[in-house]
């Protein structure tokens, strides 16, 4: 069973729209999957009761109440959706149940200093530090020929970390999302763009440096 958890304590940086597009890939591509909400807001939980009942089927589990405890021990892939503001001994607890975490990170500086805080408390963790844990970021919400995405681009560039996608700002992901959808659920000639953009993060996942040994 594959646990790859989105997680960063700055606010709407897209953790949710993230969890619930990767959820929904991996149930289009025929896997068994569990989408496990930690956050107490519910909006992965919220987006999977929207879902139609023809799609891909997703197992929803409420985290922040009950843990991992209700996952089917079958599931391919369980996503988890963190909680804003996740740090200290939450932060410890959440880390014993993924493999790999995603970290988005919006191209906004009040974003980078603190998503640059974040990653100094998470590489101090016993599960990073001993690689039973391995972490990626991703740019999203990218506007592309901005100053602000130069930035982000080059501070991600530095930070030693994977640096495996760039996903631009679209509506896609806001309808998607309203829909009980994720962008691989939509028809390709609205959606190749942003699919083609997830290409190169879902390769990381198939990969071996996403994954811990043993
Ligand atoms: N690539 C994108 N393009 C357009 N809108 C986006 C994109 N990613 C996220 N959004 C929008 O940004 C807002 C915040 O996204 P989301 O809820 O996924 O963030 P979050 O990190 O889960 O927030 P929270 O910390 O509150 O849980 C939402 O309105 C979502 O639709
Ligand atoms: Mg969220």
């Amino acid at each position: 069973m594959r646990h790859i958890m989105v997680l960063n304590p700055k606010g709407g940086c897209g953790k949710s729209t993230i969890a619930t597009n990767l959820a929904s890939y991996y149930a289009f591509t025929g896997n068994k999957v569990a989408l496990v909400d930690y956050d107490p807001q519910q909006s992965s939980l919220d987006w999977l009761n929207r879902r139609p009942e023809k799609r891909a089927p997703i197992f929803g589990a409420a985290g922040h109440k009950d843990g991992m405890k209700h996952v089917p021990r079958n599931c391919d892939v369980v996503i988890i959706d963190a909680p804003a503001r996740s740090h200290g001994k939450e932060l410890k607890n959440l880390l014993h149940n993924a493999q790999t975490i995603l970290i988005p990170i919006l191209p906004s500086t009040i974003d980078m200093q603190a998503t640059e805080k974040f990653i100094q408390e998470l590489k101090a963790t016993p599960r990073v530090k001993n690689r039973k844990v391995k972490i990626a970021v991703l740019a999203n919400r990218v506007r592309n020929n901005t100053i602000s995405f130069d930035e982000l681009d080059d501070y991600l560039n530095k930070l030693k970390i994977p640096y495996i996608a760039t996903l631009r700002e679209a509506q896609n992901y806001v309808r998607a999302y309203t829909r009980g959808l994720g962008i691989f659920d939509l028809p390709p000639y609205l959606s190749w763009p942003d699919q083609e953009e997830w290409e190169p993060l879902l390769e990381w996942l198939k990969g071996r440096s996403s994954k811990p040994k043993g």
